[in-house]
Order: C-alpha cells, then sequence, then structure tokens
C-alpha cells in the first residue's frame, strides 16, 4: 500500500479542512494510508503524524481553521531541517504529500519534491494571492466576513455621520480589500498595487459626495498600506467629519467556509490526491476561470498575478 501524508502550513484558511477531508476520503478510497502531520513542516520533521482512516475526517467540512492545526517553521526552511523531514519520509515510507498552504509552504514542497518526495501544493490562504490561482480556499469566506463586519461598522458610521476608515488583511497583497471594498459601497479603497494619492483619493473624494449631502463614509485600507489611525486623524482634520479607525484582524480568518470555499477545497483535494496516484509530484493544484487545474511548483511561483484595473476604476466610478 502507497502512503501519503497531508499537512497544513502557514497562515489558516476556512475550507482547509474540507480539502484535508477530500485527500483523506480519495486516498483512502483508492487504497493509499494517508498520514495526518500535525502543525505542517514542524509535524513532518518531528514526526508527529497519525494514520487516517474515512472516519477521522468526519464532521470537519463545515469547521473553519485546520484539524490538523497549522505552523510557520523556520527551520524546514535549513539543510539541516529538510534533512530530517526526508529521513522521517523514508522511515514512514511516505511516497508523496499534499501541502495545503500558502506559496512559502510551495517552496518547502519545491525542496522536498527536488528530493525525491512527490508533493502537491493547494492552495489554501485568505489573501488570494496565489498567482497560478483565481481563487484560493479561505478568500471567499474571508471576503464574506469583511463584508458582515464593514456591514455592521456601517451601522453605526450612519447613525453618527462619521466617517470610518477599516484595515482588511492580505499581507502585500490587495485582493481582500478590492473587493470586499466593492461589496461594503467603500467611497475609497487603498490597495498597495495602485500608487495613490490621499488628497485626491480619499479627501477629494468626501468633499465631493459631502457636495452632494453624503454624510457617512466608509474607506477601506489593505493591510499592506496600514496606517488607518494616522488618516482617521487627517480625514477628520480636513474634512471636519468625525472618523474612526477599526483594524478587523484575526476575525477575517476564522469562521465557517462557504459554499464556494467547500466546493473548491473539495475539489482540489480530490485532484492533488489523483497526481498523486498518478506517481505525478512538484505540481500546485489551482482553479483558473471555473476549472481546477495544475501547474509545475517553479512556474507558478514564478508567475505574477495582477489586479484588474478596469475592477479598480468601476469601484471608485461608482461609489461616489
Ligand atoms: P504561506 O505558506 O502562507 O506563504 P509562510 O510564508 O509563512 O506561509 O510559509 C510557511 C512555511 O513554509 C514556512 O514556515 C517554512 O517552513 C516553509 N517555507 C517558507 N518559505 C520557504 C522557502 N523559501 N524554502 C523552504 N521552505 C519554506
Ligand atoms: O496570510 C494570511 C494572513 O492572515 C495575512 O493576511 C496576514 O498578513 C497574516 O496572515 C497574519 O499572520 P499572523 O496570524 O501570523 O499574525
Amino acid at each position: 500500500m502507497r502512503t501519503i501524508g497531508v499537512l497544513t502550513s502557514g497562515g489558516d484558511a476556512p475550507g482547509m479542512n474540507a480539502a484535508i477531508r477530500a485527500v483523506v476520503r480519495t486516498g483512502v478510497q483508492n487504497g493509499m494510508r494517508v498520514m495526518g502531520i500535525r502543525r505542517g513542516y514542524n509535524g513532518l520533521m518531528s514526526g508527529d503524524m497519525f494514520e487516517m482512516n474515512l472516519r477521522s475526517v468526519s464532521d470537519i467540512i463545515h469547521r473553519g481553521g485546520t484539524m490538523l492545526y497549522t505552523a510557520r517553521s523556520p527551520e524546514f526552511k535549513t539543510e539541516e531541517g529538510l534533512q530530517k523531514a526526508m529521513d522521517v519520509c523514508k522511515q514512514v515510507g511516505m511516497e508523496g504529500i499534499v501541502v495545503i498552504g500558502g506559496d512559502g509552504s510551495f517552496r518547502g514542497a519545491r525542496d522536498l519534491s527536488l528530493r525525491g518526495v512527490n508533493c502537491v501544493g493547494i492552495p489554501g490562504t485568505i489573501d488570494n494571492d496565489i498567482a497560478c490561482c483565481d481563487y484560493t480556499i479561505g478568500y471567499d469566506t474571508a471576503m464574506n466576513t469583511i463584508m458582515e463586519m464593514v456591514d455592521r461598522v456601517r451601522d453605526t458610521t450612519e447613525s453618527h455621520d462619521r466617517c470610518s476608515v477599516i484595515e482588511v488583511m492580505g499581507r502585500r497583497a490587495g485582493y481582500l480589500a478590492l473587493h470586499a471594498g466593492i461589496a461594503v459601497g467603500a467611497t475609497s479603497i487603498l490597495i498597495p498595487e495602485v500608487e495613490f494619492d490621499f488628497q485626491r483619493d480619499v479627501i477629494d473624494r468626501m468633499r465631493k459626495t459631502q457636495q452632494t449631502d453624503k454624510k457617512h463614509f466608509i474607506i477601506v485600507v489593505a493591510e499592506g498600506i496600514g496606517g488607518v489611525a494616522e488618516m482617521a486623524e487627517q480625514i477628520e482634520a480636513q474634512t471636519g467629519v468625525e472618523t474612526r479607525a477599526t483594524v478587523l484582524g484575526h476575525v477575517q480568518r476564522g469562521g465557517s467556509p462557504t459554499v464556494r470555499d467547500r466546493v473548491n477545497a473539495s475539489k482540489m483535494g480530490n485532484y492533488a490526491v489523483k497526481l498523486l496516484l498518478d506517481g505525478i509530484g512538484n505540481r500546485v493544484v489551482a482553479s483558473s476561470k471555473g476549472e481546477i487545474v495544475d501547474y509545475d511548483i517553479y512556474e507558478a511561483l514564478n508567475m505574477t498575478k495582477h489586479i484588474n484595473m478596469d475592477v479598480y476604476k468601476m469601484a471608485h466610478e461608482i461609489s461616489i
């Protein structure tokens, strides 16, 4: 019987559990032994793993977080760390690993693949910053959470005729901010991918809408830009509108995954194991225009993702 492992690595994302479930069920149904590796590459290096069966993944499809726990593991990036992981794979007879995480995790998967352990990556991150993938696991849930949270902030912002400057996650990427910003009708959306002028793109826009009798404002700012407290002070000083800053924080990473994330994760988990069954490794599974596809890890890591400027312009055209 062939043995494979599954691990989650980097920041957790809603839908990771659905992906683990699909990996385990597909593997077991196809006669594989599937090892659940705890806490990402840390568990791989220390051998912290257990054999999973069809029932190990019952009742997890609707849960956020990851039942396998996750970690960031600096030691794994070293030659010694990688060797420790390779030794464990040899002892356990692990021929392949499904790595659910972001691009950092895929770099680790690439290193293991180069040493002979077939790895397949599944994009699991709320940031949606994987170039080859339209929708990473967790992105849809996080956007919906942001929308719900900002809708709540809007109620109080409107009641007080205030402005709220809201920071959303995304690390260096602005996808969450842009799309959630559209969904909440933000007056301005600031993201790291697009150069902005605070006076023109925030203050002047607010003044323009004030002339049409608008009295409350939502400004969405990507984490990659930050500085919402200072922005709030500036806005209040220049427009006279009482302003509050809100950093949504880790609430964005939790919660029950949406339909889209559950289905996407299930398809990707199933697809990843099919690759391993065919003896194929060093691949990243992705969703592209509604289809599940796969790329060479090296190629995937070298791709660049761009913000759709038409969407960015549209957002600002209709939020005035
Ligand atoms: P993400 O996978 O979400 O991008 P990180 O960048 O924190 O998150 O990476 C997760 C883990 O992947 C790291 O803690 C490390 O163990 C491994 N990793 C990251 N970068 C590399 C790299 N360049 N080479 C090998 N392993 C890496
Ligand atoms: O990558 C997911 C993410 O939530 C980013 O949006 C954010 O920058 C980062 O992880 C936060 O990491 P931590 O949970 O380690 O503070």
